[in-house]
């Protein structure tokens, strides 16, 4: 006997997501929210409603719930937070699947997160799939699990399992979470529906009986779970700098201990409240967003991306290897051309050195970096780029040399193959105007080191026609890069709001802040490192050359703070010469201070005119991040950023900006913009050619909005 009953949804929606229908005794729950079958309000009433029709049909004997489409459930849903909460709440939808006087089975295919996961361990059989992906991932957000996975989770697997899942936020398959005793069994095949009858029919031949996890005995030796908790506190409490809710998950799990189930529950609630209001979730949330919305622009939205299954890459300098190694970790073979057989050889070392790295920390076998060694070939000549699909150009920053190489991708390369440029600023307009196909030419601009670094600025000339652009997407995808559209201008987004800030930063260190002042200001804010630290690991001679080549045209009326040439004068470049902004002793990556570099600065106030004043780490933040701010406010106003979240994804994926502030221009809309351009004009009456309010600013500002307006997703 079969019988549908669709259970109403309370939305304007039609469809309901959750159905409910009879397989014999077996009450078949079906939840079907796409794309990801997150618990939204209707999802939690369907939930609630199927448990207390099971409840009330003597023909039940069992209830299975299982996901429709590519996943169980992906946990909350991540656009209620900040909303007026909704009943029925989550914990209390889980209590009333686990508190079901009949047994319930989860079967679990895709994702399982979240309250996803914690709903499967409020039931009281679990089958996975292979290919299932199960995680607490609530600290990613900002928050930790909020529907009992504090309190199920280490009854089920213990502290250390338990715990460590939801600090590191990390998706397990269904061999491991059997291990752990998170799921009970690992079934076979891809339908979850099929999977899940026949476990049922096993449990009710067995007369299995109800199995709460609320009962299970995980923490029954107290001392030894309160011997584990102790270590992982003092573990995270060193190790999660700066961020809110790791710490909250200890602290739940502590209630755990401690308490009885339902008290613990209550404490878990109070603890996910106190995250859900801390303004880490605030940006954490923005991000997690941010990152999917970068990749719709128009031009991948309106274009198909060409077919791309070989690469080729001219030069094999930093970028060039970065590139290849990149390309080659993505499963794509790799042509490399260098200018002659000593350039090709390094070129060549430099990919294999990343790979022996590997070798030698064991984390990858000789086999295997011989296997993907196989994939590379090295080239002196162009003609060897003739079938690749795609090129990627990393040699010198110079114009003359860029357009000498394209001219020969120009002569060599297939039709329709695509060629892109890593220029950090040069006019790609310019180089694409120089070739007889400028609608194939556009910008890649990675960061280095190339293999690791996370962000690709997409830059779009003129002329590209939209398929190469959004093969430029596809390609990023392939490379597990986080793409951001840019439009061609000097520094597209990134290093164009980093010339800004940067220089508010000379300006404070000459008007009497320290480097090290201002490093340490910027780290308690968030990031790794300071600006003065990042210059020396980048090399402080890569900025110098930058400078020497614009002195002829820079603004004489501009400030100019002069203390850096002076550093790179003595061949002080950073980390590589053992000195810098910094002392690096015997090769130390950390820096010490160095009196000698302070001496420095204090000659070029005296020879400034400048009486150096004492600065707050406030006012250091103020004045960095108004000039981020209102950089990045320009670029989104001539639309080189489509949006701000554009600016914010370059900045956290880039240039260290913390994500838990979302990025600099979430962190305005926090601050509040009026806020930021009173700042602004106050700094503007001491040097208003370097602060001057964006258009953009005032006007949001004036309308009483927020760079989160501008943003589709907000
Ligand atoms: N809520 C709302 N929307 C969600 C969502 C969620 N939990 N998870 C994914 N989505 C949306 C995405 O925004 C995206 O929307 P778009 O198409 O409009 O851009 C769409 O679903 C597809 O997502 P992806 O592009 O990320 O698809 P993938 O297949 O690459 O990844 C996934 C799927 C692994 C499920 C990934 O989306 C993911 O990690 N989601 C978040 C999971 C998560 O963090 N869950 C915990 C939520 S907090 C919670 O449960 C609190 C509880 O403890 C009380
Ligand atoms: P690099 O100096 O390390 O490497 C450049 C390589 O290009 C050298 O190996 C050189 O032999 C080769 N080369 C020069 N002329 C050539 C030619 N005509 N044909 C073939 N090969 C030639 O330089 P790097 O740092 O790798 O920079 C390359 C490009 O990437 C530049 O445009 C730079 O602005 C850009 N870039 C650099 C970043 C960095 O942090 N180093 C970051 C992002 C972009």
């Amino acid at each position: 006997m079969s019988q549908a009953v669709a259970t109403p949804n309370a939305g304007a929606d039609t469809t309901p997501p959750v159905t409910q229908r009879r397989e014999g005794a077996v009450l078949v729950v079906t939840i079907s929210n796409p794309p990801v079958n997150a618990l939204g309000v209707a999802v939690r009433r369907g939930l609630q409603a199927a448990i207390a029709e099971a409840e009330a049909d003597a023909a039940v004997a069992l209830v299975l719930i299982h996901g429709a489409g590519r996943a169980f459930i992906a946990g909350a849903d991540i656009r209620e937070f900040g909303q007026p909460p909704q009943a029925p709440a989550l914990p209390d939808v889980c209590r009333a699947i686990e508190q079901c006087s009949k047994p319930v089975v989860a079967a679990i295919h895709g994702p399982a997160l979240g309250g996803g996961l914690e709903i499967a361990l409020s039931a009281h059989y679990r089958l996975a799939l292979p290919g299932s992906k199960l995680g607490l991932p609530e600290v990613q957000l900002g928050l930790l699990p909020g529907s009992g996975g504090t309190q199920r989770a280490p009854r089920l697997a213990g502290v250390k399992a338990a715990v460590e899942l939801m600090l590191s936020g990390r998706h397990i398959g269904a061999e491991e979470a059997a291990k752990l005793g998170l799921v009970d069994r690992v079934g076979a095949g891809t339908d979850p529906l099929s999977a899940g009858l026949a476990y049922a029919a096993e449990l009710l031949a067995q007369s299995a009986p109800v199995r709460r996890s609320c009962d299970a005995p995980g923490l029954a030796d107290r001392a030894a779970a309160q011997a584990e908790l102790d270590a992982l506190r003092a573990d995270t409490a060193k190790k999660s700098k700066g961020l809110f809710s790791p710490m909250k998950i200890i602290e739940a799990v502590q209630a755990a201990l401690e308490l009885p189930f339902d008290e613990g529950m209550k404490r878990e609630r109070e603890l996910f409240w106190q995250c859900i209001d801390s303004p880490q979730r605030a940006g954490l949330i923005h991000a997690f967003f941010a990152e999917r919305e970068v990749l719709k622009v128009p031009e991948a939205q309106a274009a198909q991306p060409r077919p791309f299954a070989t690469l080729g890459v001219v030069g094999g300098g930093t970028m060039g290897a970065g590139i290849a190694v990149s390309a080659l970790d993505a499963g794509l073979p790799v042509t490399m051309v260098e200018r002659d057989a000593e350039s090709i050889a390094r070129g060549r070392a430099n990919v294999e050195k990343v790979y022996d790295g590997l070798v030698a920390k064991g984390r990858m076998t000789p086999e295997a970096k011989a296997a993907v060694m196989a994939r590379y070939t090295g080239s002196t000549s162009y003609e060897a780029l003739a079938q690749v699909d795609l090129v990627i150009e990393a040699v010198f920053e110079e114009m003359g040399v860029k357009k000498a190489v394209f001219a020969e991708l120009d002569r060599v390369c297939k039709p329709g193959a695509v060629l892109a440029t890593n220029t950090s600023y040069l006019d790609i307009d310019e180089i694409a105007a120089s070739v007889s196909r400028p609608q194939d030419v556009v910008g890649l601009h990675f960061f280095s080191p190339a293999n690791i670094m996370k962000l690709l600025e997409i830059v779009v000339p003129a002329q590209v026609s939209a398929d190469v652009v959004a093969t430029a997407f596809a390609l990023a995808q392939k490379l597990k890069k986080v793409p951001v559209r840019a439009g061609v201008c000097d520094g597209f987004i990134g290093n164009r709001i980093l010339a800004v800030y940067r220089a508010a930063a000379d300006h404070m260190m000459e008007d009497g802040a320290s480097p090290y002042q201002i490093d340490q200001a910027l780290r308690d804010f968030g990031y790794p490192m300071g600006p003065f630290q990042v210059s020396d690991l980048a090399g402080g001679d890569i900025g110098w050359a930058t400078r020497k080549r614009r002195a002829a045209t820079r603004d004489p009326k501009a400030r100019y703070v002069q203390i850096a040439d002076r550093i790179c004068e003595r061949g002080w470049f950073g980390q590589k010469t053992g000195r810098g902004y910094y002392l690096y002793p015997a090769g130390a990556r950390t820096g010490e201070m160095d009196p000698e570099v302070l001496a420095i600065v204090d000659a070029e106030r005296e020879r400034a005119g400048i009486t150096p004043r004492a600065f707050s780490n406030d006012e250091i933040l103020r004045r960095y991040m108004a000039a981020m701010v209102n950089e990045g406010a320009n670029v989104v106003h001539q639309g080189i950023a489509l949006r701000p979240l554009d600016v914010d994804v370059t900045f956290v994926y880039g240039y260290g900006f913390p994500r838990y502030r979302g990025g600099p221009m979430k962190y305005a809309d926090m601050v509040g913009l009026p806020q930021i351009l009173a700042d602004i004009e106050a700094f503007a009456k001491e040097d208003p050619l370097f602060w001057k309010p964006s258009p953009l600013l005032v006007e949001l500002v004036a309308k009483g909005a927020n760079f989160a307006s501008l943003n589709q997703s907000e």
